[in-house]
């Protein structure tokens, strides 16, 4: 029988052919890797075979698919050590898969490569759950299904060794960018997006931050077409165009991108445009609140990315809120200015100095969590594999990018020179924005919240102090003082007379 293991070592398994990893599957196929399918749903196994039958006879590719009917015809495909990609759900399905594996034969040397969105945590404990079984390793995948299918982001952790057998297939099938940082066609040369994080877990948890960081980017354009339609009365298109425009600045990103094409969109049964037909409802999958938990267990904020879960949250409150519009009046002023051009302007800057608030936040935490957790995180090479491929790219990774790299230890983002300059030079449109939205009764949770960041960021001193005092009043919780070494601690008794400062 002949085998992909006799006819060359460029081979992989993919279990799981749904919507991704089909897509991963012709990518790699497309990329001269030859693939071995499976998938417990026959109609997915028959579907990819059907498209990488068509990829054979369209393009000359001469990859070879081989659809296969169990695990152990799978796993007798491969040469090793073999490496097998899991395209499955999150959660305990990835466990279920792997201990079929075990019993079909899988050999300790063996790579198991899980590509979805899981949980962090529960990939670092996969990998000691199955040390000396199997070699577990990671990639979270970015891009959706055209990504997957055309170039993804990829963000891979586990064993160095297992990584340097994989880094041919990961850098050949991943989305690419020119030496200027940006995005390249498709089959194009270049630097690829697929970034080594460093051990087990690590690569899952950039993804989730990467998935944190996306909710609150969305949520703010969001916000901005809200402001825009609802303040200022511009029809959908009229938005879309004002986005299109901004696209090809600073704000140039995939979700700017696509949200212009979206507003420009005519509904398909009525005249309307298709945003305004749209159930304003948002869904989740859970990843943004993964992030959310995260910085409160770390203790590293993310005001925006937690407010923009809220948002989703909030949104998903119809009936109530649809209640509350009847219910609670609004006392409203005009904004700031009735120059249409301005409020524009503002809020450009307003989106921007907003969202590299999210970016300083999403890279705080993943500095806090890299430094508990011990991993050698790359920020340079995070912001890099993030240019292409992502939900998230944009070109202002590009100078996410340079900040890192000039400076590896970079406390927060907003600190590097440039962009505390930039917040310097568009701050003041920033805070004209969040005023105009607030004195007009629009919600901008994610806009605010970045604002409110910046200024706490540039606060050498909150009011925490109060809040001490507050805890110690009611709780004996203790203080420190400003005038002694913060270990030493203090203690009123507040209900005595007269009160005396206790030194514990
Ligand atoms: C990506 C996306 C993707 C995400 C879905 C849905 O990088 O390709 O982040 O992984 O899970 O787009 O996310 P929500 O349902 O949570 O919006």
């Amino acid at each position: 029988m002949t085998t992909l293991s006799s006819i060359n070592n460029s081979h992989i398994a993919m279990i799981g052919l749904g919507v991704m990893g089909k897509s991963l599957a012709l990518n790699l196929l497309d990329n001269g890797f030859n693939v071995a399918g499976f998938d417990i749903n026959q109609h997915h196994l028959d579907q990819t075979t059907q498209e990488a039958t068509a990829l054979n006879n369209s393009e000359q590719n001469h990859s070879v698919f081989i659809s296969c009917k169990s695990l152990t015809e799978l796993l007798n495909q491969l040469s090793t050590p073999r490496v097998i990609a899991l395209s499955i759900p999150a959660g305990n399905i990835v466990e279920t898969v792997i201990d079929d594996l075990l019993k079909a034969g899988l050999q300790p040397q063996d790579i198991v490569i899980d590509t979805g969105n899981s949980l962090w945590t529960d990939t670092i404990a996969r990998d000691k759950k199955y040390q000396g079984k199997l070699n577990f390793f990671s990639t979270a995948v970015s891009g959706g299904e055209q990504g997957a299918r055309f170039g993804p982001a990829l963000m891979a952790s586990g064993d160095p060794q297992a990584w340097l057998h994989i880094k041919p297939m990961w850098n050949a099938i991943s989305a690419k960018v020119d030496k200027n940082g940006m995005p390249v066609p498709p089959k194009h040369p270049g630097e690829p997006c697929a970034t080594y994080t460093g051990p087990s877990g690590s690569g899952h948890y950039v993804k989730m931050v990467h998935n944190g960081i996306e909710y609150a980017d969305m949520q703010l354009i969001c916000e901005v077409y809200q402001y825009l339609n609802q303040a200022l009365g511009l029809p959908a298109n009229e938005i879309g165009e004002i986005f299109n425009q901004w696209n090809q600045g600073v704000l140039n990103s995939y979700l700017m991108e696509i949200s212009a094409d979206i507003l420009k969109q005519k509904d398909f049964h009525t005249d309307k445009p298709l945003v305004d037909m749209i159930l304003d409802k948002a869904g989740q999958k859970g990843t943004g609140t993964w992030t959310a938990i995260n910085s409160f267990e770390v203790g590293s904020p993310t005001p925006t990315i937690a407010q923009s879960v809220y948002a989703r949250s909030l949104s998903s409150l119809k009936t109530r809120r649809e209640l509350g519009a009847k219910l609670l009046t609004a006392k409203t002023e005009k904004a700031l200015t009735d120059d249409l051009s301005t409020i524009v302007n503002e809020l450009h800057d307003a989106l921007y100095c907003a969202k590299l608030c999210v970016y300083a936040q999403g890279f705080d935490l993943m500095k806090t969590t890299s430094s508990q957790q011990g991993w050698p995180l790359n920020f340079a090479d995070i912001a890099k594999g993030w240019r292409s491929g992502c939900i998230i790219r944009a070109i202002f990774l590009q100078s996410i990018t340079k900040a890192f790299e000039s400076n590896h230890d970079l406390d927060n983002l907003m600190f590097d020179q440039s962009f505390a300059k930039e917040l310097e030079q568009r701050q003041l449109n920033w805070r004209r924005s969040v005023a105009n939205a607030s004195l007009q009764g629009i919600p901008i949770p994610g806009m605010s919240s970045a604002l409110s960041y910046f200024d706490a960021m540039r606060c050498a001193t909150l009011p925490a102090n109060l809040l001490q005092a507050q805890r110690d009043y009611f709780g004996s919780h203790t203080y420190s003082r400003v005038d002694q070494p913060e270990a030493n601690k203090y203690h009123v008794e507040w209900s005595q007379s007269p009160r005396v400062e206790q030194s514990l």
